[in-house]
């Protein structure tokens, strides 16, 4: 009994070592020969890519990403490779993404699952194609147009009167958001978003010894992040905009509200920027700075 068993099994093992060998002989001779460079897009330009040598190169380069495909090399025409990207079979976005996070699931991609574009169906080839070297990873400017294609509602505000220099090249939409999935509400980068305000404007992080709340607990309460018709980049002008919070208050803003204008009126304080007299708006380390005006 005991000896048919062990010849069983090696029987057995022997068969799926000759099947495994078969299978990956298939591959690497395969998916070249008829996936060749004249293809379009060719599928050879991959092997200038930093994944020209996936597991070795060749065949088993195509594998990594598309998944083992003995049936499609058999009967190309109707049964899809084991993972497609279309434009014939689509696989599921999940698999399309596992497929690349089989490799890439740390780093700036540890967040995908939960992202907004996960959320929204997305998957990784939205923004990358591999097989050319220069749509891998749009960075920089390049990485902007990609995501413009479809914010195009944040197309229109970079080109507002006051916006953050991003269509100029000086800040890019991914310094802000992490397309694969963020640790801050819209998948910005940082936990709060002050704390994103605060890697590139250091000065307006407190503690202050005079703080005003609302600039500690969100730039947002006043700031649009990418563009606004009201210089620099406040959510409204002038007075309006710390009337927002300020308008029952006594004092000046009083001049500015409708009740008042007619009678008791200040006449000093009339058509004044609440500014001009209160400049340390995100808050003063002077030792008179109360009320935020030194
Ligand atoms: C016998 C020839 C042949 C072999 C071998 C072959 N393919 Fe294909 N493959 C085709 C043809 C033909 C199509 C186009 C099918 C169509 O458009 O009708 C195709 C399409 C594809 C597509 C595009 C699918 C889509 O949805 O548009 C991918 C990806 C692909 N093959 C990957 C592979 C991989 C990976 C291998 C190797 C493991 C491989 N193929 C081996 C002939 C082959
Ligand atoms: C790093 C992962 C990766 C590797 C490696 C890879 N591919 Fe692809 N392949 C993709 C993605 C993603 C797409 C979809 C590209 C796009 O968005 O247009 C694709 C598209 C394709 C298509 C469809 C092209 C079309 O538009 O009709 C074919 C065919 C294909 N790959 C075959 C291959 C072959 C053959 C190899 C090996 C030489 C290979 N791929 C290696 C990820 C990969
Ligand atoms: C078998 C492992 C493997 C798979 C699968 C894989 N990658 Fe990669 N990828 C790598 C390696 C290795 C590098 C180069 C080293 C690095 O930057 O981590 C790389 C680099 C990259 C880069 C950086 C390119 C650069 O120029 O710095 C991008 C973007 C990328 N991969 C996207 C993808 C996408 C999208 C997919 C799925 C379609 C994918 N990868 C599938 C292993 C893989
Ligand atoms: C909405 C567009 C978008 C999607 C979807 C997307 N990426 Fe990216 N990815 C980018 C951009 C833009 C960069 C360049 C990042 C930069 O400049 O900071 C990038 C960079 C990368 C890099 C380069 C190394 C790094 O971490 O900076 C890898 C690897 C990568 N992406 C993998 C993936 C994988 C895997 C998926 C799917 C799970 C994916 N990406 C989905 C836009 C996207
Ligand atoms: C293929 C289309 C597409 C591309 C390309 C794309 N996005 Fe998106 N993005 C979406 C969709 C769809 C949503 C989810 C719906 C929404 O909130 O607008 C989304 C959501 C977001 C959100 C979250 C919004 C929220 O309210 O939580 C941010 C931030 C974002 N995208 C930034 C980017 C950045 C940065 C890029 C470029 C690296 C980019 N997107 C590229 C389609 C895209
Ligand atoms: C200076 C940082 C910064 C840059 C650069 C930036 N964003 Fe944002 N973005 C934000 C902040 C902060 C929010 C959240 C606003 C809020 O909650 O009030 C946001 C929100 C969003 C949203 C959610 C919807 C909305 O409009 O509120 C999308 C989509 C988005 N950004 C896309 C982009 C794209 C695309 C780019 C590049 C063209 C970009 N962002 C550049 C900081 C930035
Ligand atoms: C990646 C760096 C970066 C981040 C993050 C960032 N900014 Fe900026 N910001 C800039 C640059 C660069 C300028 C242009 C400065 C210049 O031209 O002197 C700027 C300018 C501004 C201006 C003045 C605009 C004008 O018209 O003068 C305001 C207001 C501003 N940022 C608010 C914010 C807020 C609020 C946040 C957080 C949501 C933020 N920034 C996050 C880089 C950044
Ligand atoms: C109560 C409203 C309010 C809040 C909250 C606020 N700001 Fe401002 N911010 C302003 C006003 C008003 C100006 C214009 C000041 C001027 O013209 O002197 C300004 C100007 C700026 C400027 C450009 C001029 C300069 O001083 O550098 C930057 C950058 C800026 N704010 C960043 C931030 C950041 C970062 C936060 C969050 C920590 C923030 N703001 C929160 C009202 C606010
Ligand atoms: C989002 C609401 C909000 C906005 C907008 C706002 N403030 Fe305030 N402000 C507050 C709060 C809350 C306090 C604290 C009130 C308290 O301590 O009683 C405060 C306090 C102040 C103080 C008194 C500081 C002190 O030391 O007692 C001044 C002065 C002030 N704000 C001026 C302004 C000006 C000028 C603007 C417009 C540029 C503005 N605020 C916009 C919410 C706001
Ligand atoms: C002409 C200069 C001037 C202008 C313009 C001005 N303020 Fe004041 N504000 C002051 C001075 C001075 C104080 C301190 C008064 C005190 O300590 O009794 C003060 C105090 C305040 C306080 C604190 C009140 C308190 O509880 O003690 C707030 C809030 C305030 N101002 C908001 C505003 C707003 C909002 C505007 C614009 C609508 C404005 N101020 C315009 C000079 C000005």
């Amino acid at each position: 009994m005991a000896v048919s068993r062990q010849s069983l099994s090696f029987i057995c093992s022997g068969l799926l070592l000759a099947l495994l060998g078969a299978f990956t002989r298939a591959d690497e001779a395969m998916c070249l020969d008829c996936h060749d460079p004249d293809s379009e897009p060719a599928m050879h330009a991959i092997a200038n890519t930093v994944h020209g040598s996936l597991d070795g190169g060749g065949a088993a380069t195509c594998v990594a990403c598309h998944g083992p495909s003995t049936d499609h090399q058999d009967d190309p025409e109707e049964v899809a490779p084991g993972v497609s990207f279309g434009p014939k079979w689509t696989s599921s976005a999940e698999a399309r993404s596992a497929s690349c996070q089989s490799c890439h699931s740390g780093n700036d991609q540890m967040l995908w699952v939960g992202s907004a574009h996960q959320q929204d169906n997305l998957s990784c080839d939205a923004c990358h194609n591999p097989h050319q070297q220069q749509l891998l990873a749009g960075r920089e400017q390049a990485a902007d147009a990609v995501c413009l294609e479809c914010h195009t509602q944040v197309r229109s505000q970079l080109h507002l009167p006051s916006r953050h220099p991003i269509a100029e090249g000086k800040t890019s939409c991914t310094d802000c958001h992490n397309p694969h999935g963020g640790l801050g509400h819209a998948d910005l980068r940082q936990v709060s978003l002050n704390d994103n305000c605060f890697t590139c404007h250091q000065d307006k992080r407190g503690p202050f010894l005079w703080e005003h709340p609302p600039a500690a607990e969100d730039c947002a309460l006043c700031h649009q992040p990418h563009g606004s018709v009201n210089e620099p980049l406040l959510n409204a002008r002038g007075p309006a905009l710390c009337q927002q919070c300020h308008a029952a208050a006594f004092h000046p803003s009083q001049p500015y509200s409708s009740e008042s204008l007619g009678g008791s009126a200040n006449q000093n304080m009339l058509g004044k920027n609440c500014l001009n007299c209160h400049s340390q708006i995100h808050g003063s380390n002077h030792p008179s700075g109360a009320r935020l005006t030194r």
